[in-house]
């Protein structure tokens, strides 16, 4: 199975999330083994749902709260994402580790809580320039996944984000993919043994339609998790063709 999801951001208004799905479906149909999806900001998940679902695309929620309510002001719940009409949500992107403070702990709950409100996590695990520099890479990517020992198996998409290739126009080499990416495999069949084989690893890190086909060529990866790139309907649906 390849797969592609969007990744908005804190980017796009309705007009503009509605005019982008319009453009994209006409320039694709979605075909079978291969998941497209689009995670909106949560103001758009209803309307970005009601337009893209028919056509089989997934959508997903870029965080959820692990508690299933109560008094958390500005967060929002498993439920209130499943509502809205997410099939799942992004979890533990780097940009919510590093400005909001989000921990493997808190991750592990959300994790659970997106699996019994029937969404898919898609956890996103990366190391920064520093501790690529210091040799620290899947030291770093095997404590970011220890977290799936406690949590079992169950509906789960990684993506691997190295953070100094996230809107940085620097994509990692392909072999630094390639290591990264087989060391991922191998920590997810020890964590989840033979469920591991379902878990699908994406890429995600300045992907963009003219680097995309060479990273869909290396072992272990399938697919992306695209942030710049996605705001364009035209690049996403050619992202999600190529991997068709
Ligand atoms: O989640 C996607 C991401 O962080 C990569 O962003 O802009 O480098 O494609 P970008």
């Amino acid at each position: 199975m390849r797969c592609v999801v969007a990744n908005w951001k804190m980017n796009l208004t309705s007009d503009e999330a509605r005019s982008f799905c319009e453009s994209m479906l006409a320039q694709f149909t979605p075909k079978a083994g291969t998941e497209a999806g689009i995670a909106p900001p949560f103001t758009m998940l209803s309307l970005v749902s009601g337009l893209v679902r028919a056509k089989g695309l997934q959508v997903f929620g870029q965080n959820g709260h692990a508690e299933p309510k109560g008094a958390f002001t500005g967060e929002i719940s498993m439920a209130q994402l499943k509502d809205a009409g997410c099939t799942g949500v992004i979890l533990g992107h780097s940009e919510r580790r590093q400005y909001f403070g989000e921990t493997d702990a808190a991750l592990a709950k959300k994790i659970q809580a997106a699996r019994q409100n029937g969404l898919l996590p898609l956890l996103c695990i990366g190391e920064t320039l520093d501790q690529r520099d210091a040799g620290q890479t899947l030291a770093v990517l095997g404590q970011q996944l220890s977290i799936l020992a406690e949590n079992g198996a169950g509906p789960l998409w990684v993506a691997y984000e190295p953070v100094w290739a996230i809107g940085t126009g620097r994509r990692a080499e392909a072999e630094q993919v390639r290591e990264a990416h087989a060391f991922i495999r191998a920590e997810l069949n020890r964590h989840l043994g033979a469920a591991a084989a379902q878990v699908p690893i994406l890429y995600g890190g300045s992907v963009t339609p003219e680097s995309f086909p060479e990273l869909l060529g290396i072992p272990e990866v399938a697919g992306g998790l695209v942030g710049g790139a996605s705001l364009d309907p035209k690049k996403f649906a050619e992202l999600v063709k190529q991997a068709s």
